[in-house]
């Protein structure tokens, strides 16, 4: 007890110990569990690069100021059709071999969606309302029967995402996936600090305000969890990466996987044309040589905003979040004492205190604390930018009204399901709703297998569910 009031003490966090000793048992018992989890003088030199001029978020941005378009780029839409044949049949080697996993990152709150439930959950499928989580599933389910394997699929949620997801996955059978091929994985919270003081926020009395740590919190969490031994022991070499927005994400994507393999990435990152200098993107970036991504919140506005001679952005390329990582990398990083750094936002976090109750601030007043798995980039030497059509896989969902929509990404996905049908010789409508499962046909391809060109498709298209 006594060290962890001199460490409480010496974080400038003495408060939490006055707390404590007014609470009652069980709660007193609980809220010291709570507070012997943090390394509470972490949290105060955190606090400090925060608050300091010239560190943190300062200096990131100063960087950002000597920020070039990315170098080692491919742009899928100047590739030769015979170098993309190279590298599908390359990643769907990779894939017929069992040697790839995926991996959605979903313990973010969603909180500009306005909804406590976990994003993975939001209906999507335009006629049969399947949620995001299953789409995906059904991906790597369809992927791995397409290429005789399985595919495992690792879910990272968080405190605030994790008994809702698994409870979610489990009432709906896994989605068809089998037991040993579905992992869950929780990653690490922090603690939200007062801006003003420094000083921990509690959500209640005995509770301590935490947040995840951000999706970089990914790589302790691997490992604690043991995931990166059990993948190793499978066999897995390389894991496919993505965010839990983005229906358009295509899951293992064979030619991504494959450009990745044929340059002996360690990382890859695919992005697409920033629509405008303000589009909350994190941006792929060269400074001083090194490959790495910039986050939207760290760059300079006037660095955003910068056009070449024919008036297009300099600094265009937006991070979608997919990735690919060779899992003997991330095991490095995993075990590297740099870490990863911290990156300090400030957002608006409800808190209690005894004098003045619960309070719902109207403005940011705290600091959160996260990690971004992309600050692994500049740690590897062989990174590589891949640009893909963004109609065709950049479609996310982040807001309620305005761009990034459940509508706008449920128009998207119908998008992509109308071309495909076009490319096979079929006539549809841009009004003539449509879904295809993953389960029925995972792109044109297939598409062209079950359509006779010339047919024309008048009526809904439901291809929700296999057996279609
Ligand atoms: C994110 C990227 C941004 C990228 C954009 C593309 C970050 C910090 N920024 O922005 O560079 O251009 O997506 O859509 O990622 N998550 C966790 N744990 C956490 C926090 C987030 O798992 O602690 C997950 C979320 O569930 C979600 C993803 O990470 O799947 C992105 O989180 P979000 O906060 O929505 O990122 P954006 O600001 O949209």
């Amino acid at each position: 007890m006594d060290s962890l009031a001199a460490e409480l003490r010496d974080a400038g966090q003495a408060a939490l110990w006055e707390h404590a000793e007014q609470l009652a048992e069980p709660q007193r018992s609980m809220f010291v569990v709570q507070l012997r989890e943090v390394d509470w003088r972490h949290i105060a030199r955190l606090y400090q690069a925060a608050v300091a001029p010239g560190t943190g978020t300062d200096a990131i941005r100063e960087k950002a100021r000597r920020a070039q378009p990315p170098e080692r780029l491919i742009r899928l839409a100047d590739v030769a059709a015979e170098h993309l044949q190279q590298a599908r049949a390359r990643g769907e080697a990779a894939l017929r071999a069992g040697v790839v996993a995926a991996m959605v990152v979903a313990g973010g709150q969603g909180t500009r969606l306005g909804s406590q439930a976990p994003k993975g959950l939001l209906p999507i499928g335009p006629l049969s309302g399947k949620s995001l989580f299953q789409g995906f599933a059904e991906q790597v389910l369809a992927r791995g029967r397409r290429y005789g394997t399985r595919i495992p699929y690792l879910i990272m949620t968080s405190d605030a995402t994790h008994a809702d997801t698994v409870a979610f996955w489990r009432e709906h059978g896994l989605f068809g996936l089998a037991d040993e091929d579905v992992r869950f994985f929780c990653q690490g919270s922090l603690p939200a600090v007062d801006a003003a003081t420094g000083r921990a926020l509690l959500a209640a009395p005995g509770q301590l305000a935490l947040s995840p740590d951000g999706h970089g919190g990914l790589l302790a969490a691997l490992q604690r969890s043991g995931l990166l031994r059990e993948l190793a022991a499978r066999g897995i070499e390389t894991l496919f990466y993505h965010q839990v927005d983005n229906p358009t994400t295509i899951v293992c994507d064979p030619v991504f996987l494959g450009w990745h393999l044929l340059k002996g990435a360690e990382v890859s990152t695919k992005v697409v044309a920033k629509r405008s200098a303000e589009e909350p993107m994190g941006v792929a970036v060269t400074v001083d040589g090194v490959t790495q991504i910039i986050e939207y919140s760290d760059l300079p506005r006037e660095v955003a905003a910068q056009v070449d001679s024919a008036g297009r952005l300099r600094i265009w390329a937006g991070s979608t979040a997919i990735h690919a990582f060779q899992r003997d990398f991330l095991e490095q990083a995993a075990a590297d004492p740099r870490g990863l750094p911290f990156h300090i936002a400030r957002k608006v976090v409800p808190y209690w205190t005894p004098e003045t109750g619960f309070v719902e601030p109207s403005a940011p007043n705290a600091f959160k604390f996260e990690r971004f798995i992309f600050d692994v980039l500049p740690w590897a030497r062989q990174p590589l930018m891949v640009e893909v059509d963004r109609s065709a896989e950049f479609n996310p969902v982040k807001n309620r009204t305005g761009a990034d929509t459940p509508e706008t990404a449920r128009a998207a996905v119908q998008a992509v399901y109308r071309r495909w049908l076009r490319e096979a010789g079929a006539i549809i409508g841009d009004d003539v709703p449509i879904e295809i499962s993953p389960l029925v046909a995972l792109d044109a391809d297939q598409v062209r297998a079950k359509v006779a060109p010339g047919t024309a498709f008048t009526h809904p298209v439901d291809w929700s569910r296999p057996g279609e």
